[in-house]
């Protein structure tokens, strides 16, 4: 076992409750070697016990699972136990009981790299510029365009200011790591993957422009995302960002069979080649 290659794979976006969607993860993301770990970048579903059963299915089948919460996760109604930061804090204890990495524990290692489970949600700063947040929203919501966010998380904390708490804590942490990192959140780290957006107002609910240097300042060779469900890979000054979500089946039809036959799915993040 010690002689085989073992790899860090990517995946996001599963949505397990959706139709078709739980049967597709369990039939498609499996290691390949007993030594394999798996990233799951948010949106597993929006009920924590679903979150929680699907992390811990994953977590059975891997080494090793590092989770980071998407926007779904945080989705909460009046009569739920657990809202805003309690939410989060409920899926993090969860997590410790199955043993999967949080953005709360120590930064795993992977083939040379530090991994950082990272959890810096969006502060609507992707927006016009001459607009402010407030009138940026209303413009968007004028066209129709307003994010369920509005009304599963925003009622329970304020998400901006969350936004800025979660960018404090994790840069802080950031600067103490040293060598090639690998970035893992929901959200996207740089603008320039939204530019592909078919609404572009939904940037507004997509990141921070605070994030937009730390790829290169913290030596990311590959940064890890979802959110966007517009699987990409791109290069970004000697960064590669990759999107790796599964989507809706309407997605799927399009974008699965491609990084299925490319066997981009899950996303090769890294392999460890033995000595
Ligand atoms: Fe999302």
């Amino acid at each position: 076992m010690a002689s085989e290659h073992r790899t860090l794979w990517a995946v996001s976006d599963l949505h397990v409750a959706v139709p078709g969607n739980r049967d597709l993860v369990d039939r498609l993301v499996h290691p390949g070697t007993a030594g394999d770990e798996l990233i799951v970048a948010g949106d597993v579903a929006e009920d924590t016990a679903t979150v929680l059963d699907t992390l811990g299915m994953l977590a059975d089948r891997f080494r090793r699972v590092i989770w980071v919460p998407g926007n779904h996760e945080l989705f909460s109604r009046p009569g739920d136990r657990f809202r805003g930061e309690d939410r989060y804090r409920e899926l993090v204890r969860g997590c410790r009981e199955l043993g999967v990495v949080t953005p709360e524990d120590a930064y795993p290692q992977f083939g040379g790299h530090t991994v950082v489970p990272m959890f810096t949600l969006y502060d609507h700063s992707w927006r016009d510029p001459s607009l402010t947040a407030a009138q940026a929203l209303d413009a968007a919501a004028e066209k129709g365009v307003v994010f369920t966010d509005q009304v599963a998380i925003s009622p329970y904390v304020d998400v901006p200011a969350w936004c800025r708490q979660r960018l404090g804590y994790t840069v802080r942490r950031l600067s103490r790591t040293t060598g090639p990192t690998v970035l893992v959140n929901h959200w996207p780290l740089v603008r320039e993957v939204t530019d592909r957006l078919d609404i572009p107002e939904i940037a507004l609910w997509s990141g921070t422009r605070d994030t937009q240097d730390w790829p290169v300042r913290f030596r990311a060779s590959t940064v890890v995302y979802g959110h966007l469900h517009i699987p990409v890979v791109r290069e970004i000054g000697g960064v590669t960002h990759v999107e790796v979500s599964l989507g809706y089946p309407r997605e799927q039809a399009v974008s699965l069979p491609p990084r299925l036959e490319r066997q981009l799915w899950p996303y090769p993040v890294l392999t460890e080649v033995p000595e």
